[in-house]
């Protein structure tokens, strides 16, 4: 189950990406925004990153103008690893090295091509491990 979020600057961009999920078979609960009436991008972080802390979810899919504001509330809720990308290699080796859990994507800055391919590498690369695993725990112990 995939948890997806945005405001009102990644509404757009959160609706193509729900087709290309429906088309691949992948569950998915969409915590909002359902408009594009203007929201408040921390609050939209919440509720879908923490749906991934309690395990409700395995990844979340995260959506604002640029994803960088949703990215810096969504990294302030313990236990996310959210990465704002729009390039395919940082989709890719967030997930090999940083083990992300949330992908971050920006509707005023990718279209709907790239954040397809974007969301694809991400949900379907898994975590190396190994070297990194220690990174991780580093990080989760920096979250005190
Ligand atoms: C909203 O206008 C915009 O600031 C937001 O979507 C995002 O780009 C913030 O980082």
């Amino acid at each position: 189950m995939i948890a997806l979020g945005a405001d009102h600057g990644g509404y757009a961009l959160k609706e193509e990406i729900k087709q290309y999920l429906d088309a691949k078979g992948i569950p998915y609960k969409d915590f909002g925004c359902y408009n594009t009436e203007s929201v408040d991008y921390p609050d939209m972080a919440k509720a879908p990153c923490e749906a991934v802390v309690a395990g409700e979810c395995e990844k979340a899919l995260l959506f604002c103008g640029t994803g960088v504001g949703i990215s810096i509330a969504a990294n302030k809720i313990k236990g996310i690893r959210a990465c704002c990308c729009s390039d395919a290699f940082s989709a890719k080796y967030t997930r090999l090295h940083n083990n992300a859990n949330a992908l971050c994507l920006g509707g005023r800055v990718v279209g709907a091509g790239l954040a397809t391919e974007l969301v694809e590498l991400f949900l379907t690369t898994e975590f190396e491990g190994g070297r990194h695993a220690r990174r991780i725990e580093k990080i989760a112990a920096l979250e005190g």
